[in-house]
């Protein structure tokens, strides 16, 4: 496994990996890796196979936090990180630094224009500007034939298929499923910050989702959103370590607002648990 640093040597090396006929699988992360990361590396082998390459990016990208977010606390261990990544067969973790991604005169950002206003990016309004940036650079720098990214952030992903199609990416973008620990709490490197009792009440992300589940899909007929929601805000604020920042009923495809709520429509919410904002989202 090969780890690199510099952004030219990793272009490089991608590129002569293409040159030999090789399929590059790409997996972006912030490093802190966990099982949930851990299974975006093996679909990313699962779609090149045993001769092509992965190469899995660890960056904190300071451009997709806000001036009040977590950037300074946000756990980093490479050193753990590339153990895992050897584990996992991966054939080179390009972990950049900060001046080098993004030189003082730096100047060019990517941005989408729609699915970005919503839900992460109503309480967070310069994320996904953050997050295409990256991701557009980090699709230049490894040159991936297939991207893979968790369903956990399943607007982002949405977002990067976009970006994939409007800007011509000759890249398939994989959405693998969201990995949960035995209580349905959704991994996240976030769930790091939580205390104890911060973790026990943080179940409510998930118990909400499959709550509403059942009963849309009990109903037999589309039930209003505006009533679910209400009921889904009222069971996270039972627990006194939650505080609910959105709900959200939306098409799956078009992320647009749904006013009422059938089967194969999708939920998604955060909820802050003291300084902490997890989100979790599914199909219905
Ligand atoms: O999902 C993440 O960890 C990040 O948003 C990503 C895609 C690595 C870009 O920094």
């Amino acid at each position: 496994m090969q780890t690199v640093r510099s952004p030219k040597r990793m272009q490089r090396l991608a590129l002569q990996w293409r040159e030999q006929g090789r399929r590059i699988g790409f997996v972006p992360t912030m490093g802190c890796l966990h099982e949930g990361h851990l299974s975006l590396i093996r679909r990313a082998r699962k779609a090149v196979g045993p001769e092509g390459r992965v190469i899995v990016s660890v960056y904190v990208n300071p451009t997709q936090f806000g001036p009040r977010e977590d950037l300074d606390k946000y756990p980093r261990n490479l050193r753990r990180d590339l153990a895992l990544c050897r584990k996992e067969g991966v054939d080179a973790v390009f972990a950049p630094s900060d001046k080098d991604i993004y030189p003082p005169d730096y100047s060019v950002y990517v941005t989408e224009e729609k699915l970005s206003q919503k839900m992460e990016g109503r309480s967070r309004p310069t994320h996904f500007r953050g997050v295409t940036t990256i991701v557009a650079k980090l699709f230049n720098l490894t040159q991936p034939h297939v991207a893979v990214f968790g369903a956990k952030d399943y607007q982002q992903a949405m977002i990067v298929r976009r970006m994939i199609r409007d800007l011509h990416f000759p890249i398939r973008l994989i959405l693998a499923p969201t990995i949960r620990e035995p209580d349905g709490l959704a991994m996240s490197s976030r769930n790091n910050y939580l205390d104890p009792k911060q973790r026990a009440a943080a179940t409510v992300l998930w118990e909400t989702i499959r709550r509403v589940r059942r009963k849309v899909r009990q109903a037999g007929k589309p039930l209003p959103a505006e009533a679910l929601r209400r009921e889904a805000l009222e069971l996270i604020s039972s627990r006194p370590e939650a505080r609910p920042d959105y709900v959200e009923f939306f098409d799956p495809n078009t992320l647009e607002p749904l006013q009422r709520v059938g089967p194969g429509a999708h939920m998604a919410l955060a909820v802050f648990l003291g300084e902490t904002r997890l989100i979790d989202n599914a199909r219905l």
